[in-house]
């Protein structure tokens, strides 16, 4: 089977657009749009968001003080970031020294660029940098309020790291993981506290997408969840209360979008290029394989796969082999260089 890979600024009508702070931000932005009308995000308009980037909050009052990420991919770096902006200790965790010091690399340059966009005060940014710990040894890293998981999207390593936490952590420590589709239910059920376990949701890029899902387990205590999205409005975000359903709301609404998209492409319909641009052209923000690139090949096939799995079958969640393909080939989107786009010339 031939995967296409095309270049990232295939079309004029592409690149002549105005360019947002951030693609991931585009295109859910189109998501809100587009779905906002038939109810999923109206859930979330009646609550306020804060500025993310200003916000200064000395005295978290989620009773929330300190945080601590784990895994420091994609999302981690975004999770920490915007707690140690909000205020927050952090630790980060990860498997390696090198993988923490490139992260929080990272997320120092993300920092230093809000503040040249005027949208961080300099102090805000000094202290949030001077907030962020790393540490590869678990039992460090359980030392927190709040424990945010954003390893890999596997089932099994994720209970692994939570029973090996709770053996170390307080027991007033809160445990969450950034999910996009495994049962919350499930992952606490690998811990003594399944009453102190939810989800966090954030999305791509967490320090700058407002929304988080805030998914309540069938043993999360009423009384985390309210801390849990009281933190969410801290971090200034924009909480919205979901049920432990496979792939919450958001992944699973989107599910369809990657769906056909890579069935039309295995049918040899259009090509990469054709479909982003097309959807792109009516209003979606960012195209469903730019988009699968952004949140990461293994990533949305993970999620993809979970939510086949998870409702027995059902075909029309089905994966498709080129997503499998992608993974064998390590063509796993922008955090490697390549996915159904060349960014490498990015990277250098
Ligand atoms: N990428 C997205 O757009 C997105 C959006 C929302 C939620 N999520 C979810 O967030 C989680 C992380 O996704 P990501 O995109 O950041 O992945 P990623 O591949 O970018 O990062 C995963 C990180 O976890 C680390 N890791 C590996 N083994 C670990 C372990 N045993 N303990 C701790 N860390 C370990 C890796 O070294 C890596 O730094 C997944 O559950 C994913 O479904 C992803």
């Amino acid at each position: 089977m031939l995967v296409y890979v095309g270049r990232r600024k295939p079309f004029s009508s592409v690149s002549e657009r105005a360019r947002p702070p951030s693609d991931c931000f585009v295109l859910w932005s189109t998501f809100v749009w587009l779905y906002a009308k038939r109810g999923v995000y109206a859930l979330a308009s009646h609550l306020k968001p804060l500025n993310h980037q200003s916000l200064i909050i000395p005295n978290m009052s989620s009773s929330i003080q300190s945080v601590c990420v784990l895994g420091a991919g994609t999302m981690g770096r975004g999770i920490a970031q915007v707690a140690a902006l909000a205020g927050c200790r952090v630790t980060l965790y990860d498997i390696a020294d090198d993988i923490l010091d490139a992260a929080l690399a990272r997320i120092r340059a993300s920092i230093d660029k809000g503040v040249s966009l005027g949208k961080t005060e300099p102090e805000t940014a000094a202290r949030a940098k001077e907030a962020i710990a790393l540490t590869t040894d678990l039992a460090q890293a359980a030392r927190a309020d709040l424990i945010i998981e954003a390893a890999p999207e596997k089932m099994e390593l994720k209970q692994s790291i939570f029973r090996e936490l709770d053996a170390h952590a307080a027991e007033h420590t809160l445990f969450a993981s950034n999910t996009s589709s495994l049962s919350i239910t499930a992952l606490a059920a690998a811990t003594q506290r399944p009453d102190r376990f939810l989800g966090l949701h954030f999305f791509n890029p967490a320090h700058i997408m407002k929304l988080v899902e805030v998914i309540r387990g069938d043993m999360t205590a009423d009384e985390t969840i309210e801390t849990g999205l009281a933190f969410a409005r801290e971090l200034g975000k924009t909480p919205v209360l979901c049920q432990d359903t496979p792939a919450f709301i958001v992944n699973r609404v989107a599910r369809p979008f990657y769906g056909e998209a890579l069935r039309m492409l295995g049918e040899g319909q259009a090509d990469v290029e054709t479909i982003d641009r097309l959807m792109e052209s009516i209003g979606f923000r960012m195209g469903p394989f730019r988009l699968i690139d952004l949140i990461g090949c293994d990533v949305n096939f993970a999620v993809t796969q979970t939510v086949y799995e998870a409702y027995f079958h059902d075909p029309k969640y089905r994966p498709h082999p080129i997503q499998r393909k992608m993974v064998e080939s390590g063509r796993l989107g922008r955090k490697v260089g390549i996915g159904f786009y060349d960014y490498r010339d990015e990277l250098t």
